[in-house]
């Protein structure tokens, strides 16, 4: 039974809200996957400290930590093989991947990104700085989008979306917190979804 599940990595910088949400949805909802490691750039994180709280393997791998980039990427690689990981899933993971990564898992990295795509994306846009743009724009509706990753910063196919109103008064923070409680829908949705497409 448990052979036919996927075998997920789970990508991390901060808090981990995102992750908490695949956790338990996964968990609430049977579905056909596992989080078998969390990785981080940070040691100490939120999403780190939930890992090993609920026994999930808390790996942390930074650039900072090798000479060069190329050795970077391939304990990254090497990391993804030896775990047999079949998709990985980045919830605020703020760092870029490895174009080898990339090369090596094509259409099996997804993210999240809070903003409707592809408004709003891009370099430098994460977090934030893209709730800050979106309340400077005076549009009137956000959300959040599920992606593929490519090479390119937000421009893989999107794989879903949720919308949520600007309403009146609304700061980067106050949207922020609506989009985030968007994100812990659409995260496990998007996840439900193309389990039930690649089985
Ligand atoms: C989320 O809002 C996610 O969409 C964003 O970081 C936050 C992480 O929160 N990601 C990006 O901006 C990526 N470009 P979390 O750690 O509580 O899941």
């Amino acid at each position: 039974m448990s052979d036919n599940k996927k075998r997920l990595a789970v990508f991390c910088s901060g808090t981990g809200s995102n992750f908490r949400a695949l956790f338990d949805a996964i968990i609430e909802r049977e579905l056909p996957a596992e989080i078998v490691m969390c990785l981080s750039n940070r040691s100490q994180c939120g999403a780190m400290e939930f890992a090993r709280e609920y026994d999930i393997e808390a790996l942390h791998l930074s650039e900072s930590q090798f000479g060069a980039l190329d050795d970077f990427a391939r304990a990254m690689l090497n990391a993804l093989r030896e775990r047999r990981i079949d998709m990985i899933l980045l919830a605020g993971y703020l760092r870029k991947i490895p174009d080898e990564v990339i090369a090596a898992y094509p259409e099996k990295i997804v993210n999240i990104h809070p903003s409707l795509l592809p408004e709003f994306g891009g370099h430098g846009m994460y977090g934030m700085r893209v709730h800050e743009a979106v309340i400077a724009s005076g549009e009137t509706r956000s959300g959040a989008t599920v992606h593929f990753v490519n090479e390119e910063y937000d421009k893989g196919r999107i794989i879903m979306q949720h919308h949520v109103p600007v309403v009146t008064g609304d700061t980067a923070e106050t949207l922020a917190e609506r989009v985030l409680r968007c994100e812990h829908r659409l995260y496990p949705a998007a996840l439900e979804k193309l389990l039930a497409e690649h089985p």
